[in-house]
């Protein structure tokens, strides 16, 4: 719930609330533009967090606008509209991370922000439970015949009959992809009395009493209702084909709110036309308008007993509100405590609490020396180093370094750490 005044859009406050160290600065001094209409709820967290100086622009910049928007800022949100491109990341030059207040992350240049040292956060689980709800409403429409009685009655058409409607109580649900949304979906079609079937390329516990099948053709043969819940990649490209239509049952139902490249959709009209399939549910399409101002086309559309829906399965006010507490604490924890967990481009570190009364914070290239010479300029100072992190990926490190400050730590430490070949950022954080 939300306790106290939201900052109105455009408002920039810049009361200080922390003391400024030698070190780094107070997360009050540090500032923080969000485009596109970020979510109250975000804003609160940042300022519940320290977060002061925040910036907020109702709309995606582009151009010299949005340099000029990002020069100063040391966080950026933005949703999917904003083009983080690698001359943005090079005219911001005091960032630290980048926030997407949303799932995916292709409107962000991840190889720049790698480069340039920055982490790149984003939302993947916060609007889950609202595709699984879409999905079970789906199979309950699906099973009941309810898309093409729908379509009939807004013609004029009366189809009251029982004929071909059913209850979804007692009903297989097969769930191809049992991770965030499928796993969900299974537990809500056990409480509407489905038994509950899934295919998975990982092993996954099964929820309640979720039965695992091994083959994805297995789990067709067996399924009234088939859900896909598939990551996009090139084994789920047209997984459902002829060949996989063919293995299903005489009139089951298909629901896809993955991936639209997950079906053959040929292959679907074909399957619909002979009846093999009963109806679909689709929110994703191999190809979707770029904007609600462009037509929306598909061979699918000739269906009454299709459901289309424009991309919105994540798509509700809840999942707004989570996404933007979701991401806004990932900033104010990265920024306080320096982990970096679930970042999409970055060595990830989830930290404890500082041991020490200070932290360092080194990003730099993966490169053989980097940790003997910051290790060298603790040990060379005598400094009690108290707890150390280390993660890497092929072309980042990031290493981590609690330690007790004794007079020889000054400034000049810090600048040294920062001068170590393959440095790409380097900040302390006081306890
Ligand atoms: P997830 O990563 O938690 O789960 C995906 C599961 O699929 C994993 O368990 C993985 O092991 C499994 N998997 C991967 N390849 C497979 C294969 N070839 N065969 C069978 N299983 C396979 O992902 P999550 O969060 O559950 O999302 C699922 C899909 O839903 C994604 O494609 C995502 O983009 C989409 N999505 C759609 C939304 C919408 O608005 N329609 C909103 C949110 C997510």
């Amino acid at each position: 719930m939300i306790s106290r005044p939201l900052l109105a859009s455009g408002t920039v406050l810049t009361m200080p609330t922390e003391t400024p160290t030698p070190f780094s600065r107070a997360t009050d001094e540090l500032r923080i533009v969000l485009f596109e209409g970020i979510h109250e709820t975000a804003v609160q967290a940042l300022s519940d967090g320290g977060f002061v100086n925040i910036q907020r622009y109702p709309k995606a910049l582009e151009g010299d606008a949005l340099l000029d928007a990002v020069k100063d800022a040391h966080f950026i949100g933005i949703r999917s509209r904003t083009q983080m491109t690698k001359e943005v990341f090079d005219a911001a030059k005091e960032l630290r991370a980048v926030g997407c207040f949303c799932i995916g992350t292709n409107q962000v240049d991840l190889t720049s922000a790698r480069e340039a040292g920055v982490p790149v956060f984003n939302a993947p689980f916060s609007n889950t439970r609202s595709v699984a709800e879409l999905v079970i409403a789906e199979s309950v429409f699906l099973m009941r015949d309810i898309p093409a009685k729908n379509a009939n009655a807004h013609r004029g058409e009366w189809r009251k009959s029982a004929s071909g409607s059913y209850e979804v109580r007692g009903k297989h649900l097969g769930i191809v992809g049992y991770g965030h949304i499928g796993s969900q979906v299974g537990v809500l079609a056990e409480s509407m009395g489905m038994r509950v079937f899934y295919y998975d390329t990982n092993a996954k516990l099964a929820l309640g009493n979720a039965t695992p099948v091994r083959s994805l053709h297995g789990l067709l043969q067996v399924a009234d209702v088939v859900t896909l819940h598939v990551p996009g990649t090139p084994e789920t490209v047209r997984m459902i084909g002829q060949d996989e239509f063919a293995q299903m049952r005489d009139g089951a139902a298909l629901i896809n709110a993955s991936r639209g490249s997950v079906i053959e959709i040929d292959a679907l009209v074909e399957a619909l036309e002979s009846g093999k399939v009963r109806g679909a549910a689709l929110d994703v399409f191999p190809t979707e308008p770029k904007s609600n101002a462009d037509p929306f086309e598909s061979p699918l559309k000739k269906f009454d007993n299709v459901i289309l829906t424009p991309h919105v399965g994540g798509s509700t006010e809840e999942a707004q509100e989570s996404i933007g507490v979701e991401v806004a604490e990932k900033i104010v924890r990265f920024q306080k405590n320096g982990s970096t967990l679930s970042a999409v481009n970055f060595p990830e570190v989830s930290l404890p609490k500082n041991n020490g009364t200070y932290r360092l914070l080194h990003i730099h290239r993966n490169q053989p020396g980097v940790l003997a010479q910051i290790n060298q300029v603790f040990s060379g100072s005598g400094i009690n180093i108290s707890g150390e992190y280390l993660q890497t990926d092929d072309h980042l490190g990031y290493v981590v370094v609690d330690f007790d400050i004794t007079d020889e730590f000054d400034r000049s430490k810090l600048e040294q750490l920062k001068a170590i070949d393959g440095t790409l950022r380097a900040r302390i954080l006081v306890r």
